[in-house]
């Protein structure tokens, strides 16, 4: 079989191996797909290594190591290039990876499956974090027509992100949330951070009964802790990334295999299988 693996590091929690599974099951097209943790050092010599094996064909990279791998690739799609951060890799022919970024319109599929962005209505979007996975988003969002607001820890991120992106539609950097006039209709956690209350300091005055909110992490048998903090202060409708991997992980595999599988089946196949 040829063979796929995910990179990163955490990368026990990966549901993206039992993903593929089921994909290749639901296509029929067979592939070996697992997960590698890889030390933070060593990203280039590990992904070196994995794509001598004649039978390796592509990857996906998860965090910590997105910006390496845009800087590791041979070629880049536009939305790669425009993004800056790459998740999936894919070997060609001539030997020569390919690094696509599947985040953006994995998370656009998702929301609007759960009707979070109205159709013909331009959302205020506020966006928590600045890493690899931000800014696969934020392009895409921006290119959707919405107003995307970014906030993040460290604020150089931000203002790199603003020079890169800035010319694709209306993006704004947020350096703290003191502006007492902004009112977002959807709010999407980016951030690495598990643990880490960020959110404690986190305004009311940003949100209303209206709002939705999204975190790009999922746990199987418990919310995240963005959408523990999301419940307490009374939001109705929020949602894990579990839909967005599933997405991204489709159109990952479209590249690999060009064949679009019907990502709505999809969403629900895995979900009856995992949930
Ligand atoms: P990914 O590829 O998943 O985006 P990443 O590039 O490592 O991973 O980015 C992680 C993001 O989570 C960053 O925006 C990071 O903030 P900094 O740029 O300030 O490091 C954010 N993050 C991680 N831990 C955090 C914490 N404890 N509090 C606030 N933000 C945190």
């Amino acid at each position: 079989n040829v063979l796929y693996s995910v990179f990163g590091n955490p990368i026990n929690h990966s549901l993206s191996p039992l993903i593929h599974n089921f994909f290749s099951e639901y296509s029929g097209i067979h592939y070996d797909y697992n997960a590698k943790l890889i030390e933070i050092d060593s990203f280039e010599k590990c992904i070196s290594i994995f794509f001598q094996n004649k039978y390796a064909k592509g990857a996906n990279i998860t965090a910590p190591f997105k910006n390496k791998a845009y800087f590791l690739s041979d070629h880049l799609t536009d939305r790669a290039f425009i993004a800056g951060s790459v998740n999936t890799f894919k070997k060609n022919k001539n030997n020569i990876i390919i690094g696509d970024n599947t985040d953006g319109v994995g998370i656009l599929y998702d929301l609007k499956r759960l009707n979070y962005l109205e159709k013909k209505k331009i959302s205020k979007i506020l966006i928590l974090g600045a890493g690899g996975a931000a800014k696969g988003i934020i392009p895409v969002l921006l290119q959707d027509g919405h107003n995307v607001f970014v906030y993040n820890r460290t604020i150089k991120k931000t203002k790199e992100i603003y020079k890169n992106l800035n010319m694709l539609g209306n993006l704004c950097i947020l350096n703290n949330f003191d502006d007492k006039k902004l009112l977002f209709d959807c709010i999407i956690n980016t951030t690495s951070c598990i643990f880490d209350p960020i959110f404690e300091y986190f305004p009311y005055n940003l949100f209303s009964i209206n709002t939705v909110f999204y975190d790009i992490c999922y746990n199987l048998n418990c919310d995240t802790s963005f959408l523990v903090w999301c419940k307490k202060r009374g939001a109705l409708n929020c949602s894990d990334g579990l839909g967005m991997l599933i997405s991204q992980a489709a159109y990952s595999f479209l590249l690999w295999f060009n064949c679009l599988i019907h990502i709505d089946d999809l969403i629900n196949y895995v979900f009856k299988k995992i949930l």
